[in-house]
């Protein structure tokens, strides 16, 4: 048994449909996944829901639903979504599930037990729409809140508190020992500012059901519900435990019982990423370590922390109208060309911009005229000239496809996805100037070039085929479908299929067919 490179994604609140920034976040752990595999490592992707506390609770509200009868409707929306994406997720976590809610008690309960939470008094400033305690910090210069928190109210409450404050140290020695915990650097340097200027306080876990009810209750006090958050971030121990990983049921020996034994156990903790957006990076590299080392149980090796998106320059936002919807965009331009700008307009990172002008440029240069155009004419020229068989191995391109391939193997290893794509596209723009300089088309007319042309076709056919196991990653649908142009029928994947002098001589191709067709001729 041995472990998998364990990936996961944030799990979104199922307030609404989802939207660009959700399907970003998703199309880019895809593809770290994806790379991982093509590069022989066995992996597990996880994706899921954030169902509980009260955005979620509101919403079912608005729409006079019952939240689980809420939640559930949407979920069926959610989970054809990551299909939709054709996302290669294991699993599908929702924080509803009885496999959750077990292992959020248990981690309560053990902390609880252990004397890391307490109950005390609190008096603060409360944001029902941020659903957090505020403090004068928060306040504008002028003493007012910011509109982004709605109405802001004091509250005196009894709440449960975990002891969070006193492991302030030991984070800030752990991220200083691990430079690589966040990506990218300044994220990282974020973190750090944050914990080396401010005084960590115990972080507030529970509500009063009176104000929330919609949430996993305190195992020990009824009157209470868990923080959302608390209950969130529990979902990437959730699967492990619930597939027998002994990294999880070591430290949270109840859930032993509490779930079949597995045959062989899974082994996935501690998770090798964690992908998410820049606004919820304090819960994931500052609460989130310190409840599993309270817990002990270790951490994630890596936090992956990419920006937002806005459409023309201003905020995705529903209430100015100003959105890009996913769904429609797959629906007019096909999947592999939304996972394409995305991922190409976008390092992980810096925040992105999308306009539906650049869209369709990318879509036009580099997916119709690039690679479309080499793979469609590679393979044609070969029926056309050969009858679609294989002539003997050439290597013309077989030195920049080696490069290509060497890019691609060590910048998918450091999450590198942009220049990625930029290493495939200076090949697929090599292989299109070769077609012009070597002119199949004129060989063709002359008999004595007959051993030309066959070497021409032949690293044509084979630089479209090292291109197919490159881009599958990025986009799987595409390389797939240029593989059974070839007439091949696997799944290409580097770490097997990206050797030069993979088509062998006599091999019949299969049909030509355009895979981005021009959309501005049409
Ligand atoms: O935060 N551009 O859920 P969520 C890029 N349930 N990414 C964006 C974005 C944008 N415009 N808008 C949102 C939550 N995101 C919690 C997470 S994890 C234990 C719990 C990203 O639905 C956002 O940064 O508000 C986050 O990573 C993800 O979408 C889900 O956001
Ligand atoms: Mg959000």
């Amino acid at each position: 048994m041995s472990k998998r490179f364990y990936i996961t994604t944030a799990i979104d609140y199922v307030n609404g449909a989802p939207h660009l920034g959700h399907a970003y976040e998703k199309v880019v752990t895809d593809v770290i996944a994806r790379g991982r595999s093509s590069l022989g490592e066995e992996t597990f992707f996880l994706t899921g829901l954030d169902e509980h506390g009260q955005k979620v609770q509101q919403a079912a509200l608005a729409e006079h639903k019952d939240p689980q009868a809420y939640v559930d409707e949407l979920a069926a929306l959610w989970q054809d979504f990551a299909a939709r994406l054709n996302l290669s997720n294991n699993d599908f976590v929702r924080t509803t599930q009885p496999r959750h809610k077990q292992v959020v008690g248990a981690l309560l309960t053990k902390l609880h037990d252990q004397g890391d939470i307490y109950k005390a008094e609190y008096r603060g400033w409360y944001s029902w729409r941020q659903e957090t305690f505020l403090t004068d910090k928060d306040r504008n210069p002028d003493g007012t809140w910011d509109p982004i928190y709605g109405e802001v109210k004091e509250l005196v409450e009894q709440n449960w508190y975990f002891k969070m404050g006193r492991h302030q140290q030991w984070l800030i020695d752990h991220i200083e020992s691990h430079p690589d915990f966040v990506y990218p650097d300044n994220r990282r340097n974020e973190v750090l500012g944050f914990l080396r200027k401010e005084q960590l306080a115990d972080l507030c876990i529970s509500r009063p059901r009176e104000r929330l009810n919609w949430g996993i209750p305190m195992p020990f006090d009824p009157d209470y519900v868990n923080y959302v958050w608390f209950d969130a971030l529990t979902n990437y121990i959730t699967v492990p435990a619930s597939l027998g990983d002994p990294a999880i049921l070591g430290a949270l020996p109840a859930l032993a019982a509490a779930f079949e034994p597995k045959n062989p156990p899974a082994s996935l903790w501690p998770a090798d990423v964690h992908v998410i957006g820049k606004d919820i990076l304090k819960f994931h590299a500052v609460y989130w370590p310190i409840m599993l080392h309270a817990a002990g149980i270790a951490l994630p090796r890596q936090i992956v922390v990419h920006g937002w998106w806005q459409k023309n320059g201003s905020k995705i936002s529903k209430a100015t109208g100003n959105i890009v919807d996913p769904i429609a965009i797959i629906e007019e331009w096909g999947l592999d060309a939304f996972r394409f700008y995305v991922l190409r307009e976008l390092d992980i990172g810096p925040d992105g911009n999308w306009t539906d002008a650049g869209f369709a440029a990318r879509y036009t240069a580099e997916l119709a005229n690039g690679l479309g155009n080499l793979v469609n004419r590679s393979l044609s020229m070969l029926h056309r000239y050969r009858d679609g068989l294989v002539p003997a191995p050439a290597a013309d391109l077989a030195g920049e496809a080696a490069t290509a391939v060497e890019q691609v193997r060590s910048q998918l290893a450091r999450h590198e996805l942009q220049p990625s794509l930029q290493s495939i596209w200076t090949l697929i723009t090599r292989a299109n100037q070769y077609v012009d300089q070597t002119a199949p088309f004129k060989l063709a007319k002359e008999p004595e070039q007959a051993k030309r042309l066959d070497e021409v076709l032949y690293n044509l056919a084979e630089v479209c085929r090292v291109i197919a196991v490159l881009l599958w990653p990025f986009l799987p649908a595409t390389a797939c479908r240029i593989y059974r142009q070839l007439g091949l029928d696997n799944e290409p994947k580097i770490g097997t299929d990206a050797a030069w002098g993979g088509l062998k001589p006599g091999h019949k191709i299969g049909r030509p067919e355009a895979l981005f067709p021009r959309k501005d001729l049409a």
